[in-house]
């Protein structure tokens, strides 16, 4: 289990372990790869990260990933494999978290992106990505460093 602060200096606790906090999660973040380029979508405030959102009613989280990479990038998802889970503490209410890793086999254009300006292609994540004003706070944190650590094993 790591556990550290957030952008907001909420405390974040992740854990690579199966569905440590909930069975059934109500976020999920993915992190996508296509050809050889992350995935990413620019949310219309937050800025860039990686796609995800909330699991609907009637939905299992892995369901939800899939349709959030669609929504927000028009990303067709080939593979997709559980990395780990994420809790934060906020300020009035916690969340929980699924991070999946993503392979993408074609990217469709959408006419509408949802909350988002659709996507995006990076061949790195910067290094200073935490100081960079461009991408989202939910890119801030361990989780980002500490998940894309655990793609080279997948
Ligand atoms: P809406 O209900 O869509 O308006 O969302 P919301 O802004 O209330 O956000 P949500 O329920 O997704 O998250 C509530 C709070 O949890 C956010 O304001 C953040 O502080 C925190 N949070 C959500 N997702 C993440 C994340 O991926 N990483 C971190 N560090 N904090 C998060």
């Amino acid at each position: 289990m790591k556990i550290f602060r957030d952008y907001y200096n909420n405390e974040v606790k992740l854990s690579f372990d199966d569905h440590p906090f909930s069975d059934r999660p109500k976020h999920v973040l993915v992190i996508c790869r296509h050809q050889d380029k992350w995935l990413l979508t620019k949310h219309k405030e937050r800025g860039l990260e990686f796609p995800g959102g909330k699991v609907e009613i009637g939905e299992t989280a892995e369901q939800a990933a899939i349709r959030e990479v669609d929504e927000e990038t028009g990303g067709v998802i080939k593979d997709i494999h559980y990395i780990g889970q994420y809790y934060v503490e906020g300020k009035s209410d916690y969340v929980i978290k699924n991070v999946y890793y993503a392979r993408i086999g074609k990217l469709e254009s959408k006419d509408t992106y949802f909350e988002t300006y659709g996507p995006v292609l990076l061949r790195e994540i910067p290094e200073n990505v935490k100081y960079n004003n461009r991408f989202s706070f939910i890119m801030k944190d361990g989780v980002l460093e500490y998940c894309m650590g655990r793609i080279s094993n997948v």
